[in-house]
């Protein structure tokens, strides 16, 4: 089989150093919180994805289903041929639904995910045995390390995807400087689609982020061990 994918580490020694910094601050202030990027690293990863199957975890398979219905209306939208490229595209299982999409109006299609877990090596691989024609470029970085890279690499339309409701895990000043950054790097016709959830019943919210099996439990703490480890 013919390897079609890059995946580029364009900052990964700034990464590393700021791991150790990042949460020295975060743990030393008077309320402490530890930012979710740190969450993801290898068995980070797989164990969102074992989250993703619980039934109690009801955000994967809904924003599944809502992106099955948009084959219909996503296509009015795309006037040529755009390059998809997904923030936290994690295993980039909904991914292949917009490719499917993508597929139908355009002949050959580029896939751009970044994402700051080692996960985004093996999920490129997944799909590239799944889309033999697809260009992959992986970026293994922060969403706004990807973005930098983005913004200069060529004149493409791009359609910027954010899916998984990641978007709840910002405050709202970073949620307002995060949309700034997206549109800084966007250009006149790209076009950019967010997945993000609705006020909910306090139950469905904690039963859906504090499962019964615990593995939500072990995805929280598991950021510690990575910190030990670290
Ligand atoms: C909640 S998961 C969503 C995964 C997938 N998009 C989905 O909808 O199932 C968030 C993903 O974003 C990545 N991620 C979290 N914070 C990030 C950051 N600051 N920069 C880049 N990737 C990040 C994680 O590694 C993870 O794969």
């Amino acid at each position: 089989m013919t390897l079609n994918y890059n995946i580029f580490k364009p900052n990964s020694i700034t990464l590393e150093k700021s791991f150790a910094d990042e949460i020295s601050f975060s743990l030393n202030r008077h309320s402490k919180f530890i930012s979710p990027k740190f969450f993801y690293d290898k068995k980070g990863s797989d164990l969102f994805e074992k989250i993703c199957e619980l039934p109690e975890y009801y955000p994967t398979r809904t924003e599944i289903s809502i992106l099955k219905k948009l084959k219909g209306e996503l296509p009015l939208y795309l006037d040529g041929s755009f390059r998809l490229v997904e923030l936290g595209s994690g295993s980039s299982v909904k991914t292949r639904l917009i490719l499917d999409i993508l597929n139908l109006v355009q002949d050959k299609t580029e896939y751009f995910p970044i994402d700051i877990s080692e996960i985004l090596t093996e999920s490129s691989a997944l799909l590239q045995r799944d889309y033999k024609d697809l260009h992959i470029t992986g970026i293994i970085d922060t969403y706004e390390g990807g973005l930098e890279f983005l913004k200069n690499y060529d004149n493409k339309k791009n359609l910027i995807v954010f899916l998984g409701s990641s978007f709840g895990n910002f405050t709202s000043d970073e949620g307002k400087e995060f949309l700034e950054k997206i549109n800084s790097t966007m250009k006149d016709n790209d076009l950019f689609l967010i997945g993000l959830d609705l006020v909910k019943d306090k139950m469905i919210l904690e039963n859906a982020y504090n499962d019964s099996q615990g593995v939500t439990a072990q995805f929280n703490l598991n950021v510690l061990s990575r910190i030990n480890d670290e």
